[in-house]
């Protein structure tokens, strides 16, 4: 589909703030390691297990080893929403005018995502843990996503990831109780990101200018589908049992935890606001969001 060419300006403006505003943290060194081994993963009170009763057993160094392998993990999800939005995003793009403002945009935003993804990687590696695997769900669903998401639901899924992830960060980012590799990192991440989630938002709405209601419909469930798969794809078994925990029993202490609901319904608010601005949140993916603690 062509788009309009009436939101060139607005990519343009994106991209002189990316050749303003941009880093590369491939020339920082390791954060120090006796300092890092005193700190958490992540702020605490996203641990999906905060206030539950197997985080109030666990000592002060268990907590800051688990938040480790949690945000570890959180991490990994990431990277793999980075390289699935390159795939796609670059697919759908392949034949087009590389002048064009959008996609040059685009180019700018693969090379910002190339190293996110190898920042991220980093600060796996300083925090001392290893990539957790994905679950066979999650491979199977990225296999879907980059196959076969189309316009405003290829975007709006890039959206909910950056979202969910710009709220998490912005808090990890100010914790002096997170360890220097993901505070660094995270500060990087909300910076560079805000523009990356205003190009999806604005390439979301010239998608849904030209669609008709049926497709608005089934676009905003499959949004949700893809939300879903990211939220339900934080929380990972091996991370629980590497920790030394029966899963079953992490399993339902996450899935009772109010709190662990709150920061994610929280995460999630920029981005539901913006689907109910665009009719993006009808009653199936209201359901959908519920399920997932996203709304
Ligand atoms: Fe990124
Ligand atoms: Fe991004």
């Amino acid at each position: 589909m062509t788009m309009p060419d009436h939101s060139a300006p607005f990519f343009d403006a994106l991209l002189t703030s990316a050749q303003r505003l941009s880093f590369d943290l491939r020339e920082i060194g390791a954060a120090d390691d006796a300092l890092e081994g005193c700190s958490y993963g992540m702020t605490p009170e996203w641990s999906p297990l905060f206030e539950t009763s197997i985080w109030a057993d666990l000592s002060e160094q268990d907590r800051q080893e688990l938040t480790k392998r949690e945000v570890a993990h959180f991490l990994g999800v990431a990277i793999w929403l980075e390289v699935a939005l390159q795939i796609v995003l670059l697919r759908r793009n392949h034949s087009a005018d590389p002048t064009r403002s959008e996609v040059k945009f685009l180019f700018n935003e693969c090379a910002d995502e190339n190293l996110h993804s190898l920042m991220f990687a980093q600060a796996i590696e300083q925090l001392g843990q290893r990539h957790c695997r994905l679950d066979r769900s999650m491979k199977a669903a990225g296999w879907l996503f980059r196959t076969f998401a189309w316009g405003e639901v290829a975007y709006a899924i890039v959206l909910a990831g950056e979202e969910i992830f710009d709220v998490m960060q912005r808090d990890w980012a100010a914790d002096e109780r997170v360890a220097l590799a993901v505070r660094r990192s995270s500060y990087v991440h909300v910076v560079e990101e805000s523009r990356h989630m205003s190009f999806a938002r604005q390439k979301i709405r010239d998608h849904l200018a030209a669609v008709s209601r049926v497709r608005r419909y089934i676009s905003a469930i499959a949004i949700a589908i893809g939300a879903h798969i990211i939220a339900k794809g934080l929380i990972n078994q091996r991370v629980y049992e590497g920790a030394g925990m029966p899963w079953q029993a992490a399993k339902h202490a996450i899935d009772h935890n109010e709190h662990h609901r709150m920061m994610f319904r929280r995460a999630a608010e920029p981005f539901t606001e913006f689907l109910a601005g665009e009719q993006l949140l009808n009653t199936p993916a209201r359901a959908i969001y519920r399920m997932s603690n996203l709304l």
